[in-house]
């Protein structure tokens, strides 16, 4: 099947989080052990106020997370050290091999589809420089609900004005890929750490280790 446009999931896809995992130094000896509780938190508070019906923004989602992440490692931040671990995710840098990915793509429409607040997300495109490359940014946020919903998914379609069968979703969420693909995308899974694919009945079309890879 043609490839008519693509759908990019952000955080870990395109945004590397890894100034996010740096900021923790403020806070822990771990920073590492603080980031992966603080990013499982995350993706489980949207997947809970998904289902419960109680949407909140994916910053106050974030921030929670974080609050969490701290007291379960025993840890104390300060609301000024909050705030600076919350602000690392206004400031992201993207993938080295992301920028002249989605230049290859050109000629096709390009957008973001992400959980992200709509300012959080301008101020990644921002940071990152990806502005001049992506035709839309798009948020959950017009759907007050999170991935893996179908209502999310189909914000791709209703806005590129193109079946989601004949778009290409790229993401590096193995979870993502799934939605992604039981909603109807074509999909690639970006998957950059080697990790096993999920046992949910739904399979990637392809699967690549960097966005270099994408097909054109
Ligand atoms: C996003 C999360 C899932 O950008 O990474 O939607």
């Amino acid at each position: 099947m043609a490839i008519r446009g693509y759908v990019f999931d952000a955080y870990g896809t395109l945004f590397d989080v890894h100034s996010v995992v740096e900021a923790g130094r403020a806070v822990t000896t771990d920073p590492a052990a603080l980031s992966a509780i603080w990013r499982q938190k995350q993706l489980e508070y949207t997947w809970l106020r998904a289902l419960m019906g109680r949407y909140e923004d994916f910053w106050a989602v974030t921030e929670a997370a974080l609050r969490y992440a701290v007291r379960r490692l025993g840890l104390t931040a300060s609301e000024e050290a909050i705030g600076r671990l919350m602000e690392a995710y206004l400031s992201l840098a993207c993938f080295p091999e992301v920028t002249a990915a989605l230049e290859r793509l050109a000629g096709r429409p390009r957008a973001i589809l992400s959980n992200g607040t709509p300012r959080m997300l301008a101020a990644a495109v921002a940071s990152s420089g990806l502005g001049r490359h992506l035709q839309h940014v798009i948020s959950v946020d017009a759907a007050k609900t999170y991935k893996p919903a179908p209502q999310v998914y189909a914000l791709g379609p209703r806005t590129l004005g193109v079946p989601a069968g004949e778009l290409l979703f790229v993401s590096s969420n193995a979870w993502d890929v799934a939605g992604a693909k039981a909603f109807g995308y074509q999909v690639a899974w970006c998957n950059r750490t080697g990790a096993p694919a999920e046992e949910l009945g739904v399979s990637a079309d392809l699967v690549i280790r960097g966005l270099d890879q994408l097909p054109v």
